[in-house]
């Protein structure tokens, strides 16, 4: 709560792609700091809020983590609803979570309104040396959706809250 002139500012953020890509190591990275060689896969949801200053006023996103995984997965409807922002996520080293880029696409249309802010996210950008996706590849596959670029580590903390902010500030 914005004590000065009484506005609140919250975002609902959703995190989506498909199982191990980094999703919940990219929020944990973002909002903790946090890193962890050996998650689990989440079961359900998960969501954290972290606030940011824009233009000197205070900002809090709440962002939505769940399972990449069909069968750990909650109500699909109940998780893109009233969502402002979205981050679709690959792992830049398994070809198979680009190519269900598209698909995680298409749920987040079913679901959310066409104003939506979406980044595309290539993340484990630390793993060069095994890269399945290059740079060009995921690029071109943004502009051909009007979604924004970038590629993360949560690992290593390159560009992670580039990705979450940028969003935000788009929908602010
Ligand atoms: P689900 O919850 O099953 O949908 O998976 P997820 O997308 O939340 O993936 P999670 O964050 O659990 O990470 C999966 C694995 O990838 C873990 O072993 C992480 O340590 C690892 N990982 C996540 N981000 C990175 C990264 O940027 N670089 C590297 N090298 N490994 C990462
Ligand atoms: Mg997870």
């Amino acid at each position: 709560m914005d004590e000065e002139n009484g506005e609140e500012y919250l975002f609902k953020v959703v995190i989506i792609g498909d199982s191990a890509v980094g999703k919940s190591n990219l929020l944990s990275r973002y909002a903790r700091n946090e890193f962890n060689i050996n998650t689990k896969a989440t079961i359900g949801v998960e969501f954290q809020t972290q606030s940011l200053e824009i233009d000197g006023r205070e900002v809090k996103a709440q962002i939505w983590d769940t399972a990449g995984q069909e069968r750990f997965r909650a109500v699909t409807s109940a998780y893109y609803r009233g969502a402002v922002g979205a981050l679709v996520v690959y792992d830049i080293s398994r070809s198979s979570t680009f190519e269900s880029v598209q698909r995680w696409l298409q749920e987040l249309n079913t679901h959310s309104d066409t104003t939506i802010a979406k980044m595309l996210v290539g993340n484990k950008c630390d793993l060069e040396d095994i890269r399945a996706v290059s740079v060009e590849e995921g690029k071109s596959l943004a502009e051909a959706e009007g979604l924004f670029f970038i590629e993360t580590s949560a690992l290593d903390s390159t560009n992670v809250k580039a990705a979450f902010e940028i969003v935000i500030k788009e929908i602010y």
